[in-house]
This record gives structure tokens, sequence and C-alpha cells, in this order.
């Protein structure tokens, strides 16, 4: 097998995991992607980061937000659809200098399987984190995709070391709406939450809106939230298993600027609703422990 880099190559996985009209692999956004093409839906999902880049219903706009500036290949998570952070989110927890968000969401996974069915298209990955210099345990991630008419992210983390493991991580959707001035977010009314901008501990009353930055951790979340997106007339639901947290972020104008990367106005059409393990939720796994987390995003009427 020819391989670049630890990179499999397009021609090997379209004919190991490929299917006709439903699975190819492909260049897209300058680097190696798969498309998933349903009745109902297609997703493009890149095998840097195991990053889903897009995930499209007939007729609809893409329910992931993506920048215009998106190319894989950069050393950098493609900024937007669902970056993965793993082991470890937002800043290493004692040491600074590991990078925030762990180390795989812009390093090159490993396509394991793919299935398909009437309605459905899946496809898994692995990344094995047992030699990384970056990491002092040993562990395996598995991520998968399904698509059909809801996308669903599943991602299991498997202790294959001999030391505990503290897990923090996040499925760190963008989700796309056509004005985040006009949106509503539903389902985390009278939850607390920790205003990262601040560092308070406050509780939410009622909706939340997005007039300006917003870096919130909820925690105790473990059911839907939908997010109301009036200027482009549907819903999205964010369900999730595996998380009591729930990373609510938009940057705004002045963090846009200094992140470079959300092209102009970009934050004006998305808001990240995160699936997390994050803040006071941290799963502790033992030696060969597993935990599993998910997240399912399905196109709602408003
Ligand atoms: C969010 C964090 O999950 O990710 C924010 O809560 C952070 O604090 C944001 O700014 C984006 O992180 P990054 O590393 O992709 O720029």
């Amino acid at each position: 097998m020819q391989t670049l880099a630890g990179v499999q190559a397009l021609s090997d996985l379209n004919a190991q995991f490929g299917v006709a009209n439903r699975i190819t692999f492909e260049t897209r956004f300058g680097g190696p992607v798969a498309v998933l093409t349903t009745p109902a839906a297609f997703a493009v999902v890149a095998i840097q980061g195991a990053q889903v880049l897009s995930y499209v219903l007939n007729g609809q706009p893409d329910v992931l937000w993506r920048s215009p500036l998106a190319q894989l290949g950069t050393g950098k998570a493609v900024r937007g659809g669902i970056p993965v952070c793993w082991p470890w989110f937002g800043p290493h927890p004692v040491d600074a200098a590991r990078p925030a968000h762990g180390f795989v969401r812009a390093a090159p996974w490993r396509v394991e399987s793919t299935a398909s069915g009437p309605a459905y298209c899946e496809i898994s990955f692995a990344f094995d984190a047992s030699t990384t210099s970056l990491w002092e345990h040993r562990a395996m991630a598995l991520l998968t995709v399904r698509v059909g008419d809801e996308l669903k992210v599943s991602l299991e983390t498997l202790n294959t070391g001999d030391s505990t493991i503290l897990l923090t991580q996040a499925l760190h959707t963008y989700l796309a709406v056509g004005d985040i001035t006009k949106a509503a977010i539903k389902g985390l009314d009278e939850r607390m939450f920790i205003d990262q901008l601040t560092g308070e501990q406050r509780r939410q009353a009622g909706d939340v809106t997005i007039s300006g930055e917003v870096d919130r951790i909820y925690f105790g979340t473990i059911d839907r939230v939908t997010v109301r997106d009036p200027a482009q007339a549907r819903a999205i639901g964010a369900g999730k298993s595996g998380s009591a947290s729930t990373v609510i972020w938009n940057p705004w104008i002045a963090k846009s600027e200094r992140l470079g990367d959300m092209g102009t106005d970009g934050y004006r059409h998305m808001v990240c609703v995160e699936t997390c393990n994050a803040g006071p939720d941290v799963e502790t796994l033992a030696p060969g422990g597993r935990h599993h987390i998910s997240q399912s995003l399905r196109v709602l009427p408003l």
C-alpha cells in the first residue's frame, strides 16, 4: 500500500472502502475526504482529524458552518464542521505548552471500515495515541460518522495503557445559522454554566441568545439542545449521549479578528454547540476502561 506520512492513499481507500454511488474518497478542500451519499443527504468527512466538514440534507442549506477559508493540510484544524477535541478539552490541564483541544484534530486518522444500507452510510476511523510525545497515556480513539436523515458522530475511547486517564473532550460542532442575532438556543434554561470570559459561575435564565462574544461551559446538561434559526426557517436539534456538559461558543468580532480564519462576518452565521466532557464533567478511565460519547444532529421545523 502506498502511503504518504502515514496517510492512506485515495486509490487504496476507494478500493478497500468505497461503495459505488454511495461512499467515495476524493480530494476536497485541498486534502483527502470521504463523501457519503444517501437518498436523504450527503456528508463530507476529512481524513485529517476525522472531521465532518459538511452535512447537507436534500433541498437544505448545510447544517454545518465552515469558514470560507477552510483548507486541509495547513497544520491546523479546519475552522468549521465538527473538529474532534481529544483527549483534553481547551488548554492542557497542567502544561500550557501542549496544543489546545488535544492533538488529534489536525492529524490524519486511519479509516477502519465503511458500511451502507438503503437509508444510511457510515464510516469509522481509528487514532492510536500510544506513541505520541504529547501524552503520557496510551489509548485508542474510535470515531464513527453515520449519515442519513440525521447525522450521528460517535467517539469511543479505550484506555489501552496501565495508568488511569482523566479524559476531557468535545465534538466541537459548528452549526450554521442564517443570522445569529435572530437565533435562540433552547434546552439550557436553569442550567449552571462557567463563563469562560470572566471565570464566573452563573445560572442560565431562558433561551441563550447571542449579541456578543460567548464562551460558556454548561454543566448538568444531558438533554437535547435546539437552535432555532428563523432566518433559515428551521431549527437544528443536537441530541447526545455520554456527555453532561455543553459548550456554547461564538467568538463575535474582536476574537474573530484575532483568530484570523473565521472569514468576513463568519461569526454571524455560526454557533458552536459542543457535546463535551468539560469543566467539572471529567471521565475517569481505569486501565482497560472505555467511554462513549455521541452527538446526533437533526433538522426540525421551527
Ligand atoms: C471553544 C472554547 O470550545 O473553542 C473557546 O470554549 C475556544 O475558548 C474555541 O476559543 C476555539 O478554539 P480553537 O482552538 O479552535 O481556536
